[in-house]
């Protein structure tokens, strides 16, 4: 048996209008968080309407027409597996012995073999491997004692170890969805005439104006004219609602191809959109990082990566040390955080499992906790004494980009509150979006035609040195996740410690070597690859002989090459991705969100 819905996407609608549409759309908006399987439960007069199939959403729709089916209320999953069948069987919603009640689920129930076995000796049958078939199994026992879905609910949450976010729909009432949490998200939307469930903000875009936050263990009773809240007791809750910000109803592709490009061309804007910060509340904050006993940094990913660019300007600007933790290694360290601790939690999502517990742990020991999120209403959020937006909207390509450039600014701007240069700061960042603009204009077409000569390569190397050593490490990332070619970014001056012995006639090296102090002894460490053999991809405001192929960027200041650096990287490994023919918004193996430890 296998837990086979890690990390998914759920969305439930009720309404007056036709259900499955909405919720198909809510879906396509979610897909990032798992495409190996989709399906629909739907009522219609009275009658469950199950459809799931395998694969990504578009090709289930033009298999079996998910959008076309009846009835104004719905639930639908889109599935990441971890490990175990990607199988029909195993695609959610999963139903009770009578196919009355559905359930959708997203995390991990710890305890679900014990469950199942319980559940089996009292005659219930199984028709998949998942944790997830124990939900509708244990709600059919209770509501056979007349206990309508909410208090079914209600009833057996306790019932279940580790995180979860699941929606139940019962033949009893069809005009009803019941959700509940547990570490794992699930945000209300409310619409025109409408009221929405949904594991991410994003599903409910466009269709719903309005929030609503559900809390660990509360419950959510959504009707077609009403949504009522109850905590774990059974207590009736009011909440109140909060406006979903405009950028996060743009949803779509627009004219590009791909998320990716269109992510990757929004960054001068994501820019500007960053620095729109609350000027007090960023020096308070940046007065206690310097006052605090220790300082350290988790995230994982790209996040960590801008982390690391983020530890620099942090000792450079306000002369404070921190250190950057991997936020899965990171609970291992907590025995040393303490409440004279600040804990900067950095994630675009605000879901990332290892992040969560990380933040938990320190929490627990009294640290403060900064947090510097993209998604509205994010756990991460909920959790933390200071929350430090990025304000770049809806990103949905797997691979990060205009949130990493967000990132660095509220770095930058953290950086420079230190010094009560807040204002300067902003100035700075402002400038960048010209200079920003321009390293896409003087680059895409001639990366583009870099990639289709460079594609076939089994390996490639990224190197840099100080501020923009972090950003050899993030290209060499994007490369590896969208295009699935091997890539490592290191600091030049570790490449004659070991890996210098992999570069061979024509290894494509990617040298970051903008012309500041560091230039010179790069230019030493990316002659010993040439000598070896390599093909020198320089980025660099300073030209030189050694280059094979020159990715010219503007000057700007020391500390703000890694906001121009990171851009012609992250083309090179979209335009890698789509001359092989791969979809870079959907990486294999990947999704966006991981909550999973
Ligand atoms: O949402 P988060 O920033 O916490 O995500 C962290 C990583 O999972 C994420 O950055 C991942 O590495 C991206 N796919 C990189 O492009």
């Amino acid at each position: 048996m296998y837990n086979t819905n890690i990390m998914c996407g759920i969305i439930g609608y009720c309404g007056r209008e036709t259900a499955a549409p909405v919720v198909f759309e809510g879906l396509r908006r979610v897909e990032y968080r798992g495409y190996d399987s989709a399906g629909i439960a739907t009522f219609n007069n009275g009658t469950l309407l199950l459809c799931k199939d395998v694969g990504k959403l578009g090709e289930i729709e033009s298999r079996h027409h998910l959008s076309k089916m009846l009835g104004n209320t719905a639930i639908g999953h889109t599935r990441w597996a971890t490990h175990g069948g990607v199988t029909q069987a195993n695609a959610h919603p999963h139903c009770d012995c009578t196919s009355t009640i559905a359930v959708v689920h997203n995390g991990i129930i710890d305890n679900y073999q014990e469950l199942r076995k319980q559940l089996s000796t009292n005659g219930h049958r199984f028709t998949s491997e998942t944790d997830t078939e124990v939900i509708p199994h244990l709600i059919e026992e209770e509501m056979k004692n007349k206990r309508s879905l909410e208090e079914a609910v209600l009833a057996i949450a306790p019932k279940l170890k580790g995180s979860y976010a699941f929606l139940a729909m019962s033949s009893r009432d069809t005009d009803k969805i019941v959700g509940t949490r547990k570490d794992s998200p699930l945000a209300i939307g409310l619409g025109n005439g409408a009221f929405f469930a949904a594991s991410d903000v994003l599903a409910c875009s466009g269709i719903a104006n309005k929030l609503i936050p559900l809390a660990d263990t509360e419950i959510a009773v959504l009707a077609r004219d009403s949504a009522e809240f109850y905590d774990a007791a059974g207590r009736k809750l009011t909440k109140k609602p909060t406006n979903l910000k405009t950028q996060w109803l743009d949803t779509d592709k627009q004219s590009y191809d791909y998320f990716m490009l269109k992510e990757i061309m929004e960054q001068p804007e994501a820019l500007e959109a960053a620095v729109r910060q609350d000027k007090k509340a960023f020096t308070e904050i940046a007065m206690d990082i310097l006052r605090a006993g220790q300082v350290i940094v988790t995230a994982c990913g790209t996040s960590r990566y801008a982390a690391l660019v983020g530890r620099y300007l942090f000792s450079k600007v306000g002369r404070k040390f921190c250190d950057v933790v991997m936020a899965s290694e990171f609970h291992y360290f907590a025995d040393s955080v303490d409440r004279n601790t600040v804990v900067l939690a950095v994630s675009q999502s605000g879901e990332t499992a290892d992040v969560i517990e990380g933040v938990k742990r320190a929490r627990d020991n009294k640290a403060m906790i900064v947090s510097i999120v993209n998604r509205p209403q994010s756990q991460l959020a909920n959790m933390s004494d200071h929350v430090i937006y990025l304000n770049c909207g809806p990103e949905q390509c797997v691979a990060a980009t205009k949130s990493f450039l967000s990132q660095l600014a509220v770095f930058y701007l953290l950086s420079f509150s230190m010094v009560n240069s807040f204002d300067k700061a902003v100035k700075d960042i402002k400038g960048m979006k010209s200079k920003v603009a321009k390293t896409i204009e003087w680059n895409n077409e001639r990366l583009k035609r870099l990639s289709e000569r460079l594609k076939y390569k089994h390996d490639f190397y990224y190197i840099a040195r100080g501020i923009n050593f972090a950003i050899a490490s993030e290209g060499a990332l994007k490369l590896k996740e969208v295009s699935y070619i091997h890539a490592e970014g290191m600091p030049a001056g570790e490449l004659k410690h070991g890996t210098l012995a992999l570069i061979e006639q024509g290894t494509p090296v990617a040298v970051i070597c903008p012309n500041d102090y560091t230039y010179d002894e790069t230019m030493s460490n990316a002659m010993e690859a040439k000598s070896r053999g390599a093909y020198i991809i320089a980025l660099s405001d300073r030209k030189n002989q050694i280059f094979d192929f020159w990715v010219k960027i503007p000057k700007v200041s020391e500390l703000l090459y890694p906001m121009i650096t990171v851009i012609p990287l992250q083309l090179l490994a979209y335009h890698t991705a789509v001359s092989l023919g791969k979809d870079p918004d959907k990486p294999r193996n990947l999704a966006k969100s991981v909550t999973v430890k």
